[in-house]
């Protein structure tokens, strides 16, 4: 089989050519699927993309006329791929964990810098400047945190804030777990800590609003690892502006896809509310890279190439998005290929 890898950097080509063998060949490419890259895909019988591969409607027919099967997305989010249009034309297959533990270490990780300011100290230090001036930070202990999201890599995030010695609430329309569910506006209302850990979807966008942030309690911290779309980023920038919000940690963001994974160090930024948020102090972002450990490449190799193997072979697969159901795991509940 032929896979045309689209938006491929180094480290997905290393992790995925130890899995080569001779039934695979693989083309990597370093642009983004689009409607003016889509062509590059002629002569494959898969595609391989990531999370700003764009996959609507006409890049899928254009898939189709140039005979592409299948589509593996080498990431668990699938918002970037109309599946409803895929049905009856290309089949589609994800990896729906790859490491739960990276994504929110990296949450943590965002969480610890801020509310430490070790990315002031680290700067600082470097400049031989040793003073503590305004590097106050404060205690996680005791401190309420709002997990938005409950599944995969929310419920390791709230082992990590038990670790911690926190107050965890938390808010998730199907509650899966022994947590203190409570409502979205109580979360909102009380929480030191605000982490989103739930799917971009039609009711998950822009969640974080003008709206919602008038709830919040002053200097309430916003943790966003999941979709930059599910947060107004000018409705936090107002917040931010406005004391408001106490800090935030991105490591996505809505307008993200012609902007992160590249080095734009010597261009001119051209979204003004992402180079604002940036040049805040209390603000934290980091370029999608939650995911970016080796074991997690691993793993979504690995599980690729399974995606591929039983694609290739006529085989069922567990990790084939159901072209119908709107959440997965009701449709894996009663799979019998009905949905397909
Ligand atoms: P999951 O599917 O295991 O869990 C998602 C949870 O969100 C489920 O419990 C679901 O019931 C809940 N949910 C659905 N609709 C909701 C709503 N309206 N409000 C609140 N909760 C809702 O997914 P997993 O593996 O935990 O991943 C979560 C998200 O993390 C993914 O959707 C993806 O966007 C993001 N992600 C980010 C990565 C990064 O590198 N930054 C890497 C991997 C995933």
């Amino acid at each position: 089989m032929k896979i045309a890898f689209f938006d491929s950097k180094p480290y997905d080509i290393s992790s995925f050519i130890q899995y080569k063998d001779e039934n695979l060949e693989f083309k990597f490419y370093e642009t983004r699927l689009n409607i003016d890259t889509v062509a590059l895909a002629a002569g494959s019988d898969a595609i391989c993309i990531f999370v700003n591969d764009t996959c609507n409607a006409e890049i899928i027919d254009r898939l189709v006329q140039y005979g592409i099967k299948l589509i593996v997305l080498r990431c668990a989010g699938y918002n970037n791929v109309d599946i409803n249009y895929c049905y009856k034309k290309i089949r589609v297959m994800h990896v729906p964990a790859y490491s739960p533990y990276a994504v929110s270490e990296h949450a943590m990780a965002l969480l610890l810098t801020s509310v430490r300011r070790i990315h002031k100290a680290y700067n600082r230090v470097r400049d031989f400047n040793f003073s503590l001036n305004d590097l106050t930070g404060f205690d996680l202990h005791n401190k309420t945190i709002g997990v938005i999201g409950t599944g995969k890599i929310g419920k390791c995030f709230i082992e990590i804030c038990r670790g911690f010695g926190m107050n965890i609430i938390a808010y998730d329309p199907f509650p899966n777990g022994e947590y203190n569910y409570v409502s979205l506006e109580n979360l909102f209302e009380n929480s030191d800590i605000i982490s989103l850990h739930c799917p971009l979807t039609d009711d998950t966008f822009h969640l974080i609003n003008t709206h919602s942030i008038d709830k919040m309690k002053k200097g309430v911290i916003i943790i966003n690892t999941s979709r930059g779309a599910l947060i107004d980023s000018n409705a936090l920038l107002d917040g931010i502006k406005s004391r408001k919000i106490g800090a935030a940690c991105l490591d996505v963001y809505e307008e993200e896809a012609d902007i992160f994974y590249h080095d734009n160090s010597n261009h001119i930024l051209n979204d003004d509310t992402l180079a604002r948020l940036i040049s805040m102090p209390n603000v934290i972002i980091t370029s999608h890279q939650a995911y970016l450990t080796r074991e997690a490449l691993d793993n979504i190799a690995q599980t690729t190439i399974k995606n591929i193997y039983a694609f290739k072979n006529g085989e069922f697969s567990e990790n084939e998005l159901c072209y119908h159901c709107p959440k997965i795991e009701y449709c894996k509940g009663k799979r019998d290929k009905k949905c397909f």
